[in-house]
């Protein structure tokens, strides 16, 4: 009998300050950054974002969205036998994020690991886990996406800065009979190092390099439509099916012309594609778990659909999951 990995709940986290782009524009004006809502709707489908208050790390967030997953699924902290976190916004240079979230949720002896692949991460780490679930390594494993993006935001730069915001999502994946995930696909090309990058680093003490996140828009949207594409593609092969067995495309939150782009060249319907950007803006490897976890709790998302799950980012990174919900 097949052993497939399959998602049994979902949950997240929103840190509660929300700034629109009206916000935006007032946080800006000081430093004479002129930005407008016009613009950011109409460039990206964003309206408001989520920022963390001083004092709360990824680890918290990622805590509060273990525990709703975990509740969702009707799994206890203490049958998790694998944590896996995507984040390119750790606590601390280490140990890693998931370490400090096994703590705080009260457990210890199950490997934890983050996943660095900024913002397709969450696919990297879903794809991670389930070939551990697949090799009999763990059997209820916590994949989380977990930014704090805000405190890597140069707000003299208003081309990246109305982008991103903070938040967290995970999901419970356990060992079933039944599938499940069905394929995954995930490719790297660091040639593209440059183009999405906070090229900083910690050493002797200091801040060495620009600590503030730098990306050239334009090449990395180009970069993204073409990829995006084929790895859907690349994915609904290896699985046996076609763009009409897709029930929801749960793409990364970045920009809402990617995604229905993205959307066209499979022909899929608008209306199958699961928006957030515009409440949370991109919120890096944790806006693919937000986004199924806010579907799910909507009702939009139900038992039996196959959901395309697809991510892109730094690195550059891409890659995308096929799963049976
Ligand atoms: O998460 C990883 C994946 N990341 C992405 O997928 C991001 C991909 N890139 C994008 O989403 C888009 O390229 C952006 C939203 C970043 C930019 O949109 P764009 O349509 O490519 O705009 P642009 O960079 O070509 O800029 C157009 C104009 C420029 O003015 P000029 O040179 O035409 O006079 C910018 O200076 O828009 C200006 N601009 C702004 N204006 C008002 C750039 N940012 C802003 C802003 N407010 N915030």
């Amino acid at each position: 009998m097949t052993r497939y990995a399959r998602i049994t709940g979902t949950g997240s986290c929103l840190p509660p300050q929300r700034l629109t782009n009206a916000d935006m524009v007032a946080l800006l004006a000081p430093r004479g950054v002129e930005t407008s809502d016009e613009w950011i709707v109409e460039r990206t489908g964003i309206r408001a974002r989520h920022f963390v208050a001083d004092g709360v790390y990824a680890s918290d967030l990622a805590v509060e969205a273990c525990r709703k997953a975990m509740e969702a699924a009707g799994v206890a902290a203490g049958e998790i036998d694998l944590i896996i976190v995507a984040t390119s916004t750790p606590d601390m240079v280490f140990p890693s994020t998931a370490a400090i979230l096994q703590h705080k949720l009260g457990v210890a002896g199950c490997p934890v690991f983050d996943v660095q692949a900024v913002c397709s991460g969450f696919i990297y780490a879903l794809t991670v886990a389930d070939s551990l679930i697949h090799s009999g390594t763990a059997s209820k494993a916590l994949v989380v996406g977990a930014e704090i993006f805000s405190r890597l935001l140069d707000f003299n730069d208003r081309t990246t800065c109305v982008l991103f915001g903070d938040g967290a999502g995970a999901v419970v994946l356990e060992a079933s009979d039944t599938p499940g995930i069905l394929a995954t696909d995930i490719h790297a090309d660091g040639k593209h190092t440059g183009i999405l990058c906070v090229p900083g680093h910690v050493s002797g003490g200091q801040i060495l390099g620009d600590p503030l996140l730098k990306m050239d828009g334009q090449a990395v949207f180009k970069l993204a439509v073409g990829v995006l594409e084929e790895t859907a593609r690349t994915v609904l092969a290896k699985a046996g099916k076609t763009t009409e067995d897709i029930n929801w495309l749960i793409p990364h939150q970045a920009n809402i012309r990617i995604m229905l782009s993205t959307a066209r060249k499979l022909k899929l319907a608008q209306d199958k594609v699961v928006v957030t950007v515009d409440q949370h803006g991109n919120t890096s490897a944790a806006s693919i778990p937000l986004a199924l976890d806010q579907a799910v709790r909507d009702g939009k998302v139900q038992r039996g659909d196959t959901l395309m799950l697809e991510g892109v980012g730094g690195g550059f990174t891409w890659g995308s999951v096929l799963l049976d919900f």
